[in-house]
């Protein structure tokens, strides 16, 4: 059955509206559950469509294929490949776990490069374009996005796993390079546009080559980049995920493809700016790739004297004198599983009157917003779980700080030494309380690599083990 073209545009402004509705309610703690129901239903709503358009054709619109649908035999082919998306996606989703979700993540994004490079050559056979001109720049446009968004993706999924080391690939004049791409970009677009179109062959080894370029200038990009830069780097990949995505949609003639990718870029455009500023980095040089790890040398061992060690009754003594406790999850809480234990933790102390509230790093973990989420799965109360920015000043005020399974967020060698590979990104100034007790295995280094002297200061005891089975001893203890 041929769609109406009013109906499908209002559907899709239905879909369009939910999606915003679902991007305003994940901005909110209390309001994700509703953002994310939001955001179901308007993809639900925006498939269905679109397979019906696709399937029996738009009235009086597009292109001769648009007008007159794929037929059974489309429907039956679009069937099948959801299926087996399905299949892959649901198998794949039940056994991640938490942890793994960031590279998880980084993998999706490459598909969806993937996509847009494939719409891209697909798009570039078509024949008979109203506006050849504008339908080849978005090709070369679309190709380039999603190719870069391709390799960018799929090393950052092999660093976030630990596949690929996650120091900074350092060549010579990467700079260069990378200039020299994007500026090789601009000027094979220009040929391919004025080329006249019996030409194939040539159009075809210049779109190929342009591919190429791209497809090393993502690699490139993401394995430039220093460990501890990493969560730029997957706010960025998700930008770029967006604008491949939208450029499908000109491609393709969707409008609504466009307008969720639109969405997509420039809330990860915008995540990437609020990461730059939770990391003190600039914005220009993160886009430009290569940044932040100059100079610094990762893993840099330094002698800081000695460590002290304290233990679960030692901790619990401590923290049963406290009148205010902060605590400052990071990574390894998530690996631990720890939340659960740390919650009730948090309301057998809050039982006793004693003050306690989090400390959250904007990029602790390996996901914005991961130590909230955990958190909020555990039940700890919003209103006890602070930023960094509101909490920073309160350290001076507290008697003990724990320190569950964080490093690089609550490292002071970010504040206290230029050659820090960390150098300048604002941490949580934990050393600043009276005691601090640090939850962890060993005395190994965090995710960006280098040591952390908070763990030699007079004020600091190390408490090693499994954070959960750790914070478990407390409780018993108490
Ligand atoms: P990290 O610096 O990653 O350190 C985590 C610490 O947890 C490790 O030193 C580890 O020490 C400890 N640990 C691991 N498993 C544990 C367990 N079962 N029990 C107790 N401790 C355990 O943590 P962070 O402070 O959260 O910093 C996050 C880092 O990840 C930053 O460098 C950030 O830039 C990067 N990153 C963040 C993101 C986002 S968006 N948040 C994305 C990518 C990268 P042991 O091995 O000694 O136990």
């Amino acid at each position: 059955m041929t769609m109406s073209l009013t109906l499908l545009q209002g559907t899709y402004i239905v879909a369009g509206l939910l999606f915003i509705l679902a991007l305003a309610g994940l901005s909110k703690h209390e309001s994700a559950k509703a953002g994310n129901r939001y955001g179901i239903i308007g993809m639900a709503i925006a498939l269905v469509v679109t397979v019906l358009a696709a399937v029996g054709g738009i009235n009086g619109v597009g292109t001769a294929n648009d007008r007159e649908g794929t037929g059974v035999l489309g429907l039956g082919l679009i069937l099948a490949a959801m299926a087996i998306g399905a299949v892959i996606g649901i198998a794949r989703a039940k056994r991640v776990e938490m942890t793994g979700m960031p590279e998880l993540i980084a993998l999706l994004h490459s598909f969806v490069g993937l996509a847009a490079v494939l719409v891209g050559w697909n798009s570039s056979y078509e024949k008979g374009i109203a506006h050849p001109a504008i339908h080849d720049a978005e090709v070369f446009i679309g190709v380039f996005i999603g190719a870069v968004t391709l390799t960018g993706s799929i090393v950052a999924y092999l660093k976030l796993s630990a596949k690929m080391k996650s120091a900074p690939m350092m060549l010579p004049g990467r700079h260069v390079i990378n200039l020299g791409i994007i500026v090789a970009f601009f000027v094979l677009t220009a040929v391919y546009v004025l080329m006249p179109h019996e030409q194939e062959f040539t159009r075809q080894l210049l779109l190929g080559v342009m591919t190429l370029l791209a497809l090393f200038l993502g690699w490139h990009l993401v394995a430039s980049i220093g460990g501890g830069d990493m969560p730029v780097v997957v706010s960025m990949l998700n930008s770029y995920s967006g604008w491949a995505a939208a450029a499908a949609g000109f491609l393709l003639n969707n409008d609504l493809l466009i307008i969720t990718g639109a969405l997509v870029g420039s809330s990860g455009a915008y995540l990437s700016y609020i990461m730059c500023k939770a990391m003190n980095r600039s914005f220009l040089s993160v886009i430009a790739g290569g940044f932040g790890s100059d100079g610094g040398v990762v893993g840099e061992a330094k002698d800081y004297g000695e460590h002290r060690e304290i233990q679960a009754d030692g901790a619990a003594e401590l923290l049963r004198d406290a009148s205010s406790v902060i605590i400052t999850p990071g990574y390894g809480m998530a690996t631990a599983q720890a939340q659960y234990a740390v919650a009730d933790l948090t309301s057998k102390l809050r039982a006793k009157g004693v003050n306690v509230r989090f400390g959250i790093h904007p990029v602790a973990g390996r996901l914005p917003g991961h130590m909230n989420v955990l958190l909020a799965e555990a039940k700890v109360p919003y209103d006890i779980v602070l930023e960094m920015d509101e909490i920073n000043d309160d350290f001076a005020d507290t008697d003990v700080v724990l320190v569950i399974g964080a490093n690089d967020t609550v490292n002071p060698a970010a504040n206290e030494d230029p050659s820090s590979p960390i150098a300048g990104m604002p941490v949580l100034e934990v050393w600043n309380a009276r005691d601090v007790i640090v939850f962890k295995r060993s005395m190994a280094t965090g995710y960006a690599g280098v040591q952390n002297p908070l763990f030699f200061r007079e004020n600091t005891q190390m408490l090693f083990g499994d954070a959960k089975e750790r914070v478990e001893d407390i409780i018993r203890a108490l």
